[in-house]
């Protein structure tokens, strides 16, 4: 791949948008920093990337992605301190994610190094949109799109790699309470589960909407052959906790790699957990609700960082789940991850990008 024309391009804003931000009622995802990344891809290589101010594209309405959703996307954080240093968690693990998505959609690879490059560049110009604020971040979004005017199927022969960011609060503003899934599928075996492309959350918008018109935020899906193993939750990966083993589904072409995921499982063995990584039962977890043996359970994904789920229904029946006050586990692990993210602990696994 060639790699050799990736000097960028910047040009900067005239004006920052920055002071009509309300900083104290940030919604996830619709606050947008000054300026983006912009890197095509023609006749075999990837063209001068650019960063330009933050705005609309213009598409011809045959653009592929727009009918057939060939597009990947990665989420990522940064994260400031009080001294304004930036931190970038684990950004080489969403690069390789990224290519992983971009080699099972038919579409070109970006080199790790440069990836993380690109996002290092965009974020410091935008640096001043990073909030200092407790649980407050930028939210990193790097998508690729198909953009061939054209109507036939086939994969794009031209793309856009681009990037955005935007200042955000929680996804999550309070315990989630999340369904089971016995009957729609995320992901099936062979297919793009383990992909983080726009398809796969199309699919599931349906069956998340019956389950939200029931009072329930997320769904935990089900492996697609007998609806008897647990997944993931779309927006998050999910981890119990049974007496002192921490349980989660193993990664595999249905679950998506998460980096939080990835993260916490690695901490709980440091701190002397064991771990399972296995399939796992929607029955086991029921089994250990009614025995009062679960004694956590939550969501981890960079947008959903830690979130504890409150309620799980299952076959018509809430369960709940004890008082997040008494969850050990999920709160020391979410608080060492916000000390790590912003700098304040030792950087021990060697996670961090600082500039
Ligand atoms: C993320 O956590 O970054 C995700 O991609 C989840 C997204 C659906 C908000």
């Amino acid at each position: 791949m060639a790699t050799d024309n990736m000097q960028l391009e910047i040009t900067k804003i005239d004006q920052s948008r920055i002071n009509s931000v309300d900083w104290d009622n940030l919604p996830f995802g619709k606050v947008f920093s000054d300026h983006m990344l912009i890197m095509d891809y023609k006749d075999g290589a990837w063209q001068k990337p650019s960063i330009e101010p933050f705005e609309n594209l213009s598409l011809t309405p045959a653009t592929s992605v727009l009918h057939y959703g060939q597009t990947i996307f990665e989420g990522m954080k940064a994260y400031k301190n009080k001294e304004g240093e930036v931190f970038l968690f684990r950004p080489k693990q969403n690069a390789k994610r990224f290519n992983q998505s971009a080699t099972r959609m038919c579409m070109p690879e970006i080199p790790e190094d440069v990836f993380v490059d690109f996002i290092k560049t965009l974020v410091d110009i935008d640096r001043m949109w990073i909030p200092e604020k407790e649980g407050y971040s930028m939210y990193i979004r790097p998508f690729m799109i198909a953009t061939d005017p054209y109507v036939g199927i086939r994969p794009s022969s031209t793309y856009k790699f681009m990037i955005f960011t935007c200042p955000v609060g929680s996804y999550y503003t309070e315990p989630v309470r999340v369904k089971i899934e016995t009957e729609y599928t995320r992901a099936a075996h062979g297919g793009t589960g383990a992909a983080k492309a726009g398809g796969n959350y199309a699919a599931s918008l349906y069956p998340a909407k019956l389950a939200q018109e029931q009072g329930y935020q997320q769904l935990i899906w089900t492996d697609a052959q007998e609806h008897k193993y647990i997944e993931e939750a779309g927006t998050m990966n999910v981890v119990f906790q049974i007496g002192n083993r921490i349980i989660t589904p193993k990664s595999s072409d249905t679950i998506l790699d998460g980096v939080t995921r990835k993260s916490v499982i690695e901490i709980a063995r440091d701190w002397g957990y064991e771990i399972e990584e296995r399939k796992v039962t929607v029955e086991e977890i029921i089994t250990a609700i009614k025995n009062n043996e679960l004694v956590d359970a939550f969501g981890a994904g960079t947008a959903a960082t830690i979130a504890p789920i409150q309620t799980i229904n299952f076959e018509g029946v809430d369960y709940e789940l004890p008082e997040v006050s008494s969850r050990d586990f999920s709160n020391k692990v979410l608080e060492y991850l916000n000390l790590y993210k912003h700098g304040k602990t030792e950087d021990k696994f060697n996670w961090i990008v600082k500039f």
